[in-house]
């Protein structure tokens, strides 16, 4: 009898540290959250112009309106933008919805962040990289730069990369590259992508020679995003039918499951890409780059400092909503998941 009550008190005693180690956890849990999502972010996307001088087939950006007022960032703004994130943020892209080598201000900007202690990253089509644009390049101090090359030979690039030249790319990618070793700089280090559609995927072995034969730092193949979630039927159709590749062996965000549809692979939360916002041409701050249309405007630059839409209540419940569950629908379509299942490098 004495055992049995002994045995039920301990038994108490023992649930009763199981529920505070319980309740321990879940708070060191939420806390994690918290600061996780109250962290500044790594980096910051800058839309630096929100238009473009090609029509890529695959491009969800310049197939409509986005509805900016203005379709560059002024450098006041720009200069404005730098000045307030200086502090707590090192890494900016210059690159959104456009092609940043438009915005005439362009290297203007890049010397600006890059003085004040930041690194650039610049993602561009490379069709604009003249003698006198690769020197502003080469003079503005850019740290990275990515060119997108969606094929390797002239038929296949000219015919995704609508308006594009390839003799002009490659011309421009091997003088921007000489002229960076002439100069003996260490930057910008330049990378060449490919995202790998059934359009493309037969010149792998020849986009790999061609950048060697560039002298590129980097080569890597991306996987293709169908963005589903808005209504444009013909442009999701013609990626699914006539761009997707189903295949294991190359990076991709999508499987085809058991009814034949392709399917995202990943349908986890986001409270690492949730941290990168993008501001826009306009000034507008968005949680991510997913939002292209700006439906989630969480502050404007032009009249508020950075970190105060940072850490106001809007932009926190944000964040934090998304860091529990993914619930727009913007998000329907957005992998939370490594790099390496969207990129892969080739060298
Ligand atoms: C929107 S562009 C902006 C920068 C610049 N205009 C360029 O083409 O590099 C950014 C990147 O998105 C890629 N892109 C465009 N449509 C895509 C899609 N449907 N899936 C995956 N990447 C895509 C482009 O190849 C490019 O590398
Ligand atoms: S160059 Fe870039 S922004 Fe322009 S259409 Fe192509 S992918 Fe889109
Ligand atoms: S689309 Fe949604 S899930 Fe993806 S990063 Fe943006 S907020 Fe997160």
């Amino acid at each position: 009898m004495k055992y049995t009550l002994l045995k039920n008190k301990l038994s108490r005693i023992s649930a009763k540290i199981r529920e505070g180690n319980l309740r321990r956890y879940l708070s060191f849990r939420l806390q994690r959250i918290i600061h996780n999502v109250n962290k500044y972010p790594n980096d910051i996307v800058i839309e630096t112009a929100s238009v473009c001088n090609l029509n890529c087939t695959i491009c969800r950006s310049v197939k409509a309106d986005l509805g900016r007022k203005n379709r560059f960032m002024s450098l006041a703004l720009f200069k404005k933008i730098v000045d307030g994130i200086a502090p707590i943020c090192n890494t900016i892209g210059v690159s959104y919805c456009g092609e940043p080598l438009l915005n005439k201000d362009i290297f203007n900007m890049i010397r600006y962040a890059t003085d004040k202690g930041i690194s650039v990253s610049m993602l561009t089509n490379g069709i604009l990289l003249t003698a006198e644009a690769r020197k502003g390049v080469l003079d503005s101090g850019l740290n990275f730069m990515a060119i997108s090359m969606d094929g390797a030979t002239k038929y296949t690039y000219e015919s995704i990369r609508i308006g594009a030249s390839f003799e002009r790319l490659v011309e421009n990618i091997g003088a921007l590259i000489k002229e960076r070793n002439q100069r003996r700089l260490s930057h910008p280090s330049v990378d060449l992508q490919m995202v790998v559609t059934q359009k493309n995927i037969h010149e792998i072995n020849i986009f790999e020679n061609l950048a060697r034969d560039l002298g590129v730092d980097r080569a890597y193949l991306k996987s293709l995003h169908i963005d589903r979630t808005r209504e444009d039927v013909e442009y999701v159709k013609n990626l699914e039918t006539d761009y997707f590749v189903n295949s294991t062996a190359l990076p991709s965000r999508y499987f085809v499951n058991k009814e034949g549809n392709i399917e995202l692979k990943d349908k986890g939360l986001c409270p690492q890409k949730v941290r990168s916002p993008v501001i826009t041409a306009d000034g507008d701050v968005l949680p991510c780059c997913f939002d292209i249309f700006g439906e989630y405007v969480l502050g404007n630059v032009a009249n508020q400092r950075f970190s105060d839409i940072w850490n106001s209540r809007k932009y926190f419940d944000f964040r934090y909503s998304m860091a529990m569950q993914r619930k727009l629908s913007m998000c329907s379509d957005c992998l939370p998941t490594n790099y390496k299942t969207i990129n892969k490098i080739i060298f």
